[in-house]
């Protein structure tokens, strides 16, 4: 039986390193396609990303963080961490104290970075190991004096032909070797902006588009024989809903100007009162039906949204569809940033590789659950964080997985063997613990005839 057991588990073992000291590191290829809303996958043609599904998993839907804005969320996929803990509350920001500001076009201070440690640096500093990025917000800062070893100034003109072609070139050839790299592309978040995300005509057009990226991604990684290696998440930072010219809060007919400064537009709006901040959010609070005002000390829980500096005295949360502005403001036809629990924010995450089931179709996930995978598989400690790598189990091939039905039918199945163990031995115990007279005499009775016991 010992033997047996040892038997089992130096199998199980051999089964899981295989040849480790000649295999290769495991590597992973992040890409975001910004703004790719989780149900486009299911309201429009992907010929190349279905394939890749097929061969990999899905996660139909990723729960993002507030705000659901393409800083913030960008930095929680890498880090695990919610905005208030992690430092980059907003695509605009203002640090009261040093006076700083920060914004998509002025990004490059560390100091907004440095309150969380991004992955790209981790695997860097924990192995001898190079990370490569192409454009993914924060790869081209030295956050804790690091950056990529190979990274790109960010410029949207750079064409994703370029980025692909650079950043497999870093991934074929490099020692020490990539074993971390990220891809970053615009689309279709810039087009859902400017169309709507129910202008269904130029939205398949655009999202045509990102497929034949997908296919032109998987064809070069096969061409260079990198796919059969390699991992690849394909994933996004936040969905988008539609916009109206009809559905624009004018913060003009409810304050003065000069009784207030704005860090960051809308759909939530970052306030700074220039007044006497009780009568700012009591003027703000009756402003209009669609318009949410909070004090940063009642900013709903669930938002993981309050402890930190760079979070304004007072936040406005439209409601979803709704924009902030003031008098003459336009709308833009999309947009995004709303509460994290509205469907139409969610992203979505497909992921193929050596690391991954294939064929397996998952519900949902936190956004902040993908750094904890990622560590995992590149085997690397991860920092502190918000994500549960028990949520992304079911995705991988050496998780030992089960999912809720499975649980149930496993505890009855158990319950009843318990019983009828139970019942066995409560029948023994009466056949022959329970002293009594003749208790000799049965049991040589039973001697007689073996057939009985
Ligand atoms: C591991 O694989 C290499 C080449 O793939 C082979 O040469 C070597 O003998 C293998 N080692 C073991 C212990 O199986
Ligand atoms: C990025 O820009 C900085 C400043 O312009 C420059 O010093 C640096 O060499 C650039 N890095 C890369 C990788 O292009
Ligand atoms: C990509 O690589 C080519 C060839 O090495 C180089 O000339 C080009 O500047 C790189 N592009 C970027 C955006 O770094
Ligand atoms: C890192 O690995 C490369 C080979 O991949 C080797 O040449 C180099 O000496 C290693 N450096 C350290 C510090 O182990
Ligand atoms: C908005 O602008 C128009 C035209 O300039 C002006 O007539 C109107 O009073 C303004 N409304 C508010 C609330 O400021
Ligand atoms: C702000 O206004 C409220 C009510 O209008 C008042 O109770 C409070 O004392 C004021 N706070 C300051 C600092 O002036
Ligand atoms: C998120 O994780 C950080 C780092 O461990 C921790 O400080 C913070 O309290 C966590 N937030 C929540 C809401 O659990
Ligand atoms: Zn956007």
């Amino acid at each position: 039986m010992k033997l047996l057991v040892i038997l089992l588990f130096s199998g199980l073992i051999l089964g899981c390193r295989g040849n480790s000291s000649y295999s290769l590191p495991p590597k992973l290829l992040l890409v975001s396609f910004d703004g790719f809303r989780a149900d486009y996958l299911q309201n429009y043609e992907f010929p190349h990303l279905q394939n890749f599904i097929k061969e990999g998993v899905l996660v139909e839907r990723v729960k993002n963080v507030f705000i659901t804005k393409t800083f913030p969320n960008h930095y929680s996929i890498v880090t695990g961490l919610y905005e208030e803990s992690h430092g980059i509350v907003a695509n605009s920001m203002y640090d009261v104290i040093t006076k700083r500001h920060f914004s998509d076009l002025n990004d490059k201070d560390p100091f907004w970075w440095n309150e969380a440690v991004p992955i790209w640096v981790t695997n860097q500093l924990q192995g001898n190991r190079s990370s490569a990025a192409a454009m993914w917000p924060g790869t081209d800062v030295p956050i804790h004096n690091t950056t990529p070893s190979y990274f790109m100034n960010y410029s949207s003109s750079v064409s994703f032909e370029e980025r692909l072609n650079n950043i497999t070139v870093w991934l074929s050839n490099s020692n020490p070797p990539v074993t971390f790299a990220t891809l970053y592309w615009e689309e279709p978040d810039a087009s859902g902006h400017r169309y709507g995300p129910e202008d269904k005509e130029n939205m398949r057009r655009v999202l045509k588009g990102i497929d034949d990226l997908v296919g032109d991604l998987v064809y070069k990684l096969k061409t260079l024989g990198l796919w059969e290696n390699l991992n690849v998440i394909i994933t996004s930072d936040h969905g988008m809903t539609q916009c109206s010219q009809d559905r624009l809060i004018n913060l003009d007919s409810c304050i003065r100007r000069s009784d207030y400064t704005v860090i960051d537009w809308t759909p939530v709006a970052a306030v700074l009162p220039k007044i006497n901040r009780t009568e700012v959010y009591n003027t703000l609070k009756t402003c209009h039906p669609h318009l949410n005002v909070y004090l940063k000390e009642e900013i709903p829980a669930r938002f993981h949204y309050q402890h930190n500096d760079r979070i304004p005295p007072l936040i406005l949360v439209a409601d979803e569809g709704w924009t902030i502005g003031r008098n003459k403001s336009s709308s833009k036809l999309g947009d995004h940033g709303y509460d994290n629990s509205l469907p139409s924010m969610h992203p979505f995450l497909a992921a193929h590789g050596p690391a991954f089931h294939k064929g397996y179709k998952h519900s949902t996930i936190n956004i902040v659950d993908i750094y904890p995978m990622m560590c995992h598989i590149l085997g690397l400690k991860p920092h502190p964080n918000n994500g549960t790598f028990g949520h992304t189990k079911c995705l991988l091939v050496d998780q030992w997985c089960i999912n809720l039905p499975e649980a149930i039918g496993i505890v009855i199945g158990a319950l009843l063997v318990l019983t009828m163990l139970t019942g066995l031995i409560i029948i023994m115990q009466k056949r022959y613990s329970v002293p009594h007279p003749f208790s000799r005499l049965q049991l040589q009775e039973d001697d007689d005839d073996p057939l009985i016991g």
